[in-house]
């Protein structure tokens, strides 16, 4: 090996880390290096109980009367408040609901109708695909059309009929970083709304969603917010709208006084009206517990943690697997790249499948990327160490060309 970074090195950063004690409010699986918290993050030890607690005290013996009593009823409100800490706005823009998916739909056809006299949807080809999906339904809904450009052709495509330019932050396959407050303002510049995917972005990267300009925004809560699988997803809205958004399916609880039992509707205000139906409350209770650890943590400190993660593992890869066949996906500049890094090879899926063989779980992303996710929260510099000394082992001992990875799994 070249003059560089030894794993007594990364056990030295380890002792000294300031976030090193965050690890063990985590459950990791013992050998398991878990580089895949971008697509669901880990188990914080207290959830377990949280969700005891919402399970056998508040339903078990609350029964209904936990709607009040145990504070069920504002809990999408509440939570949402905890993440808008998190992601840089006030308290009351944001809630909590729906899977991303339907979330971003309600954002998108709210926003479309707030812009009469434009009839474009502007977003990327890069784009997520259920944002593509859904941006492309809510604009036939709402009689608009969508307008998919290259990354590099998104200014260019600004004009006086765009009514909503949607971007996701971060970028799922490579971990490019968009610039929100600079393309937020471009949308501004031409009278068009920003609405914004983070999620890649919540509990991974500092945002600043309100003075930065973003109108709208959602993100998946079981990613870098620890949230558990398939929990809710928040929705932000900047204050400033909330007179004027409309949600397009407006059920019950997003009613004024839902249990006035009205023929007619009269939204609720402010974001409590982004509400459709009845929130799941066990799932709310774990996505709870996760956003609560960040009560703990800075962002700043977990930001710092996370690029110098980063850049460690994409200096150990050009370093000790140089002659692998690797090529950078993610950003080189960390200031242009979210807590992931992607590695593009022509034999991704085998060699990310090897090394879940060997207890380093990242995941594969068609045509060719390795994805590693590096959550600062219960990562340690060693993990990384050990992640790139066993993807040299499988590279050098061919491990991922065995036959068994020929067909892949449902789920890569
Ligand atoms: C950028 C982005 N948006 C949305 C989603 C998924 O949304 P949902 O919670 O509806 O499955 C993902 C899932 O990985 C994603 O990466």
């Amino acid at each position: 090996m070249s003059g560089s970074i030894g794993r007594a090195d990364c056990a030295a950063r380890d002792a000294t880390d300031p976030l090193a004690r965050v690890r063990d409010r985590f459950v990791i699986p013992e050998g398991v290096i878990y580089l895949d918290g971008n697509s669901l993050g880990a188990l914080p030890v207290q959830t377990a109980a949280r969700v005891v607690a919402a399970v056998e005290a508040e339903w078990g013996q609350g029964l209904i009367s936990s709607w009040t009593d145990a504070g069920w009823m504002e809990a999408p409100l509440r939570v949402g408040a905890k993440i808008a800490r998190l992601i840089g706005a006030e308290e009351n823009e944001v809630v909590v609901a729906e899977s991303t998916s339907v979330c971003l739909f309600k954002l998108v056809s709210a926003a479309l109708t707030m812009q009469p006299g434009r009839s474009v949807l502007l977003t990327e080809e890069e784009n997520f695909h259920t944002d593509l999906y859904i941006a492309a339904a809510a604009a036939r809904q709402c009689g608009a059309s969508i307008r998919v450009v290259p990354r590099q052709a998104l200014r260019d495509a600004l004009d006086g009929d765009v009514a909503v330019q949607l971007l996701t932050h971060v970028d799922y396959r490579t971990g490019f970083m968009h610039d929100l407050a600079e393309l937020s303002a471009a949308a501004h510049d031409v009278g068009a709304l920003a609405v914004w995917d983070l999620s890649h972005s919540a509990g991974a990267v500092p945002l600043s969603v309100t003075p930065d300009g973003a109108d709208m925004a959602t993100g998946c809560g079981y990613k870098y917010l620890n949230g558990g699988p398939g929990a809710p997803a928040f929705m932000y809205v900047r204050s400033a709208l909330h007179t004027e958004m409309r949600n397009p399916l407006p059920g019950w609880l997003g009613h004024a006084e839902p249990f006035a039992f009205e023929r007619g509707y009269r939204p609720a205000a402010g974001m409590a009206s982004m509400l459709s139906g009845t929130p799941p409350i066990l799932q709310l209770a774990a996505l709870e517990a996760g956003v609560d650890l960040w009560n703990e943590v800075s962002m700043t400190a977990a930001r710092r943690k996370s690029i110098a993660l980063t850049d460690l593992f994409i200096a150990l890869v050009e370093d000790r697997c140089a002659d692998a066949g690797f090529s950078l996906a993610s950003p080189r500049d960390p200031t242009r790249r979210g807590s992931q890094v992607s590695l593009r090879h022509l034999q991704g899926y085998g060699i990310v499948r090897a090394l879940v063989d060997r207890g380093v779980i990242g995941d594969f992303r068609a045509l060719d990327i390795c994805r590693f996710g590096f959550a600062p929260l219960y990562l340690r510099y060693v993990d990384v160490w050990d992640a790139v000394d066993r993807l040299r082992a499988v590279m050098h001992s061919g491990a991922h060309r065995d036959s068994r990875f020929a067909e892949r799994a449902a789920v890569t």
